[in-house]
């Protein structure tokens, strides 16, 4: 069985007017976690969720999933963009279908053409996953091909301002802000709680997510973390998260029915009831 047929095969029957949400991950600084978390979410929809998930790399100038995932490649997103057949460069890897970009690629492509080639594929997929570049211009062609938009900013002053440069970028391609995925939280007492991101982004903040040793582990076992080890915290909000994109509840832990020292000891929480409704009922 080729690969197409492979993909076909697996198609959620009776289902199709609700797939192929393309959703992407976004920001304008470097190094808070993109690549990172568009995987860890496909993985976790995939694994956690049973979710047809393909992962796009539209990093178009620095692109590492191929990298992250240890995957050798012979056509990319870059060929497809010049006329190849997409599938083509469709690569599984953890259960999830992948399309890598090329790092060094000589020929002229156009980056506007992603919207086109990845709504003919969305009939086969849950979701599509997209990474994207920091870079200003590399940004919008992902902001236009996707449906909904995930910024991805860690808690400080410097990379929040920048986050908020990506929403406005999105709000004037007319590319709908699902909400904020907050990264690498390394000292509280240091950094912006959620309630003053949503705050000063007027957006709501739908994850949080430690900055965790572990990540190391899973960089170089080339292997999600979600996939790693699913009782690490990290594993643990990728999965709430992703179960809200799926429109799942959300079970309390033994934690939050302590009732009575849930107001005093509980951290923080981030609220993803809003958003799992109306996400949910725009599918
Ligand atoms: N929560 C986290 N805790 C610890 N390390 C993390 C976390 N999230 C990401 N990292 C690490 O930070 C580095 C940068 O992450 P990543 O590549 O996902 O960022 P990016 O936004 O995609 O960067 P770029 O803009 O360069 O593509 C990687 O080494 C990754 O393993
Ligand atoms: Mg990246």
């Amino acid at each position: 069985m080729n690969k197409v047929q492979q993909i076909q095969r697996r198609l959620p029957v009776g289902n199709l007017g609700s797939v192929g949400n393309i959703l992407a991950f976004v920001s304008i600084k470097g190094g808070v976690g993109k690549t990172t978390l568009a995987l860890e979410t496909a993985s976790s929809l995939v694994h956690n969720f049973d979710k047809k998930v393909l992962l796009v790399d539209a990093n178009f100038s620095a692109p590492n999933i191929g990298l992250y995932l240890d995957l050798t490649n012979d056509l990319t997103l870059h060929d497809a963009l010049n006329g190849a057949l997409l599938h083509n460069a469709i690569y599984e890897s953890h259960g999830i279908d992948i399309i890598p970009a090329s790092m060094y690629y000589h020929g002229a492509i156009d980056p506007f053409k992603l919207k086109k080639i990845l709504n003919k594929y969305k009939p086969r997929y849950d979701f599509i996953i997209l990474d994207s570049s920091p870079n200003y211009e590399e940004l919008k062609p992902v902001i236009a091909a996707a449906d909904k938009i995930f910024l991805v900013t860690s808690p400080d002053n410097v990379t929040l301002t920048t986050t908020l440069k990506a929403a406005k970028i999105a709000r004037e391609q007319e590319t709908p802000i699902e909400g904020i995925v907050v990264n690498k939280i390394r000292s509280p007492k240091h950094e912006y709680n959620l309630s003053e991101i949503e705050t000063i982004s007027e957006i709501p903040v739908l994850a949080k997510i430690k900055d965790h040793k572990k990540m190391a582990h899973s960089l170089y076992q080339k292997t999600p973390i979600t996939i790693l080890d699913e009782t690490n915290v990290i594993s643990k909000e990728i999965k709430r998260f992703a179960s809200a994109i799926c429109g799942s509840p959300e079970k309390d832990g033994w934690f939050q029915k302590l009732i009575p020292l849930k107001n005093i000891l509980q951290k923080e929480k981030v609220n993803r009831s809003l958003f799992r409704e109306k996400f949910y009922e725009s599918l």
